[in-house]
């Protein structure tokens, strides 16, 4: 037993502990996404979102028909740290740290009022105003709500037994308040639902078909489920599943193989590049209990993500027993895989990314056994004074182009002076000592970079009279796209040019 002598309490300062509860780093989507998890674990079957401009009082609310909470579960609930991350928990509950409620609301708002209904239990209504915890430095929970929450409460559960509605007022993080009658600030709010929208569809799809699904709305609108892996498309291919296990719980591993562009259409191109772009969306895509914890990403210690790689995007689905193994953070935007089974993931993405460059590079290829006979290469062996020496090829088009150009004089002479200092002891002692280490045409760079350098070239050779066929095939003779005729062929694909017609 302790002495009370020996101890003295030490409790948190209501105010300032609420503030730094703000900044866990969730953004707007992230905050809704755990709300909604709530609502999952609370087995609801409809989840209804509003974004409520509400003549410059905005206001957000999530509704579901859940099971709900009685008056004292709402009152635990509503506490901060309301249960232990190390508790063991229900196989379907998506939470773990008994803080989303009130971490992601505070991140947006200073006014949260939940109210909650069971079967058996009436109506009840709890709510925090920071304003007040602030000014009082009391946790002061109230019991009454606002007029606006009144008519949003009235108004859910109107028409169902039992269910839960999160209202958040007072968003200061999204509307400050001295800016509610800007139109900028209301338009930016209808934005931040469009964002949220899109979150949804990606992270909650998997509960969006089935038999058992969820139907999720926004404003009254349903949200359709966006699958990243283009499950339903004929030339989408599902590579060998694989099981891992970390202490006993299963960990399953889907890789995909997404169609090259020329399969699908323009639309289906746009759609399944998602909102950052194929390159983005490649990698790992990790579920807990089926949903979204990271979206595209390699995870592994120098795994990049490449853009012969971006057709592969590999589901796992993990449980929530081993949260602590893979780092899952309050936020649900972290997973880091274990290490007993990383070995195993690099095996399977590696497998994958080839697969993916494969079929990249597939009509690339086929572009380049039909290229033009030109060759234009940059570098060139010569002899000087009966010995080797190395040279840039000037009849290379970019060279003509350069050495042609009103600055001819300056690059003649960097010319010279490249082909003087080329290092060949360097690279002939890299390359027989460490060849593997030494990088490919392209590799490494971003994606874009060459992409001013493609559209050079093909004015070039049309104004030397070639035409759109020709002209790209050209190209994919011409260094370096020699050894990237893929990049030739999306130009093809871009600018709409039928090599083949
Ligand atoms: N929509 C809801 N329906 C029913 N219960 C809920 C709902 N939202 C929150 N709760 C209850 O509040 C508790 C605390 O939620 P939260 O702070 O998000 O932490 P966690 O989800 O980690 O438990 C939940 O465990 C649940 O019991
Ligand atoms: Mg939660």
């Amino acid at each position: 037993m302790l002495d009370i002598n020996d101890y003295e309490l030490a409790n948190p300062n209501a105010a300032s502990l609420i503030q730094s509860l703000r900044a866990f780093g969730y953004d707007i989507s992230t905050a809704v996404a755990d709300l909604i998890d709530n609502s999952i674990t609370a087995n609801a079957s409809d989840i209804s979102i509003s974004f409520d401009w509400n003549s410059g009082a905005p206001f957000i609310s999530i509704a579901d028909d859940g099971y709900g909470m009685t008056e004292t579960e709402l009152f635990e609930a509503m506490k901060t740290g309301s249960k232990n991350p190390l508790d063991t928990r229900d196989e379907r509950d998506l939470g773990r740290f008994g803080l989303g409620l009130k971490t992601a609301s505070f991140s947006q708002c200073k006014r949260l009022t939940v109210a909650s209904k069971t079967n058996d239990s009436s109506i009840n209504v709890r709510c925090w105003d920071l304003d007040i915890v602030n000014e009082t430095n009391e946790w002061i929970l109230l019991k009454k709500v606002t007029n606006t929450a009144n008519r949003i409460i009235d108004d859910v559960f109107s028409d169902r037994k039992h269910g839960t509605v999160v209202i958040w007022e007072k968003l200061d993080k999204i509307v400050p308040d001295e800016c509610v009658d800007d139109e900028d600030y209301q338009k930016a709010f209808l934005n931040y639902a469009k964002q949220v929208k899109n979150h949804i569809s990606l992270v909650f799809s998997s509960y969006m078909k089935g038999s058992k699904r969820v139907l999720f709305k926004l404003n009254n609108r349903a949200v359709d489920l966006w699958d990243p892996f283009m499950s339903d498309c004929t030339f989408t291919s599902l590579q060998p599943s694989e099981t891992l296990y970390i202490n006993g719980h299963e960990v399953t591993i889907k890789p995909y193989i997404l169609p090259h562009q020329s399969k699908i259409s323009t639309e289906d191109f746009a759609l399944y590049g998602g909102l950052h772009g194929w390159n983005e969306q490649q990698g790992f895509y990790i579920y807990r209990n089926n949903r979204l914890i990271v979206a595209g990403a390699w995870l592994l210690p120098d795994m990049e993500k490449k853009e012969q790689y971006r057709l592969a995007r590999i589901r796992i689905d993990i449980g929530n027993e081993t949260d602590s193994e893979w780092g899952i953070d309050v936020r649900k935007s972290i997973a880091i895989p274990p290490i007993p089974i990383q070995k195993e993931l690099r095996r399977i993405a590696v497998v994958a990314q080839k697969e993916s460059a494969k079929v990249y590079r597939h009509r690339g290829k086929k572009l380049a056994r039909n290229s033009s006979k030109i060759q234009a290469y940059v570098w060139q062996q010569n002899l000087r004074s009966g010995k080797i020496c190395y040279s840039i090829n000037r009849e290379h088009p970019i060279i003509k182009q350069l050495l042609s150009s009103s600055n001819k004089k300056e690059v003649a002479k960097l010319i010279d002076l490249i082909e003087e200092t080329v290092p060949v002891p360097m690279i002939i002692s890299d390359y027989s000592e460490k060849s593997d280490e030494m990088l490919n045409p392209f590799e490494g760079r971003t994606t874009n970079q060459f992409d001013d350098m493609i559209d050079a070239l093909y004015e070039m050779y049309r104004s030397n009279g070639y035409s759109p066929q020709e002209a790209v095939k050209n190209i994919a003779s011409t260094e370096p796209y020699i050894y990237a005729p893929e990049k030739v062929q999306l130009f093809c694909e871009r600018e709409g040019i039928d090599v083949y017609e």
